[in-house]
């Protein structure tokens, strides 16, 4: 196997069908090197607590599954259909030239955005993947560590299924976004554990869960759909985890140490919130620049909607884990996501909710259109 090194990810688009993967020539390992400062421990107190920490990592182990085997990859969706339910569509009505567009390349243009928002949540995972590894060895406690290692080979599956699917039901991939890649620079190259939990566990997979929710319930690919649904079980669990892990921990640092995380915890999310807004794909088939396009897209009140949206998650467990300070809350007040607040977060379990089997695909079919995605 060939290996390339990189200053930076690629930014062209991959396209999966010029690759033959039986031509092991043909495949290039192309790697961009990161530094890490991780301050590493042993844990030679093995009295296990029997805590929520251990539970959760009971649950994970339980609740394995299988990307090859639980989901049924002969199915593909047909290629003259819509991918997004098109009264869902990603594109604001106030960009023109739509209608203009022939039924063949507005299909195109719906398989792109899909490819866009799968290439996104990949990236983002291979991203959790390297920072659930790094827990494993700079979580101090018994527990941490043991769940860490069980998110990690969660966040393994993710990366395989988003990549299998980009590869064989879409057949192309696109590069992540700058603002996404720097915040994974950040998180994987600093050395202060503790803010690699709030940057992946709290930020990144709280803005993940709710992305992927709103995905779930706009898609018509039943497969894609069962997908993201297994993996948002898994996301639930690694949020609570970090909630209830760093609750306890957060309160043991000084004023100013807290002040220091909560601005990171903000400035983070500002990072992330322009994200899943996609210019670039708009660009390819109208008359528009990616940052004409993004800046129309990202001002239409859906745009607004479907950002403010992305916090629901975020903002009630940074309020929880004590990171919405008095002085960073107006800071959140402009965004306007402050009254996410008041929403429920992920510190109490519903152990019952989180330890279901997996649904079927009729069943997490049946879910959706009842209304609960
Ligand atoms: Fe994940
Ligand atoms: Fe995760």
């Amino acid at each position: 196997m060939k290996s390339k090194l990189v200053d930076n990810q690629p930014q062209e688009v991959t396209n999966y069908l010029e690759i033959d993967p039986k031509e092991q020539d043909a495949v290039e390992c192309v790697n961009e090197i990161f530094n890490t400062p991780l301050k590493g421990s042993y844990n030679w107190d093995y009295t296990v607590v029997d805590d929520r920490i251990k539970k959760l990592y009971e649950l994970g182990k339980k609740l394995n599954w299988n990307v090859s085997d639980d989901l049924d990859w002969s199915q593909t969706h047909p290629k003259n259909e819509f991918l997004v339910n098109q009264d869902f569509r990603l594109v604001p009505d106030e960009i023109v030239g739509l209608d203009e567009l022939t039924m063949e390349q507005r299909l195109e243009m719906d398989r792109h955005q899909v490819s866009w928002n799968l290439s996104q949540f990949l990236h983002g995972e291979q991203g959790a993947l390297l920072v659930a590894s790094q827990l494993v060895s700079c979580a101090p406690t018994f527990n941490a560590k043991m769940y860490a290692a069980s998110q990690t080979f969660d966040e393994a599956r993710h990366v395989e299924g988003f990549n299998r699917y980009l590869k064989e039901k879409i057949g192309f991939q696109y590069p992540a976004t700058k603002g996404l890649k720097s915040l994974m620079d950040k998180i994987l190259t600093d050395e202060r554990w503790d803010l690699k939990f709030i940057g992946m566990q709290i930020i990144i997979e709280g803005l993940a869960l709710a992305a992927f929710n709103n995905m779930k319930f706009i898609l018509n690919d039943g497969l894609l759909k069962q997908l993201l649904h297994y993996v948002i079980r898994d996301e639930a669990r690694h949020v609570t985890f970090g909630v209830n892990y760093l609750e306890d921990y957060l309160k043991t640092l000084s004023k100013s140490e807290i002040e220091d995380r909560a601005q990171f915890a903000f400035e983070a999310c500002v990072v992330m919130r322009n994200r899943l807004i996609s210019g670039e794909v708009i660009s390819r088939f109208l008359d528009y620049t990616p940052e004409e396009a993004q800046e129309i897209a990202a001002n239409t009140a859906q745009g607004q909607n479907f950002r403010v949206l992305l916090f629901t998650k975020i903002v009630p467990n940074l309020k929880r884990i004590g990171l919405l300070t008095d002085k960073v809350a107006p800071q959140y007040e402009k965004l306007g996501v402050l009254s996410y607040a008041e929403l429920e977060d992920n510190f109490d379990i519903d152990w019952a909710d989180m330890s279901k089997p997996y649904e079927t695909q009729e069943e997490i079919e049946k879910a959706i259109s009842g209304g609960h995605p």
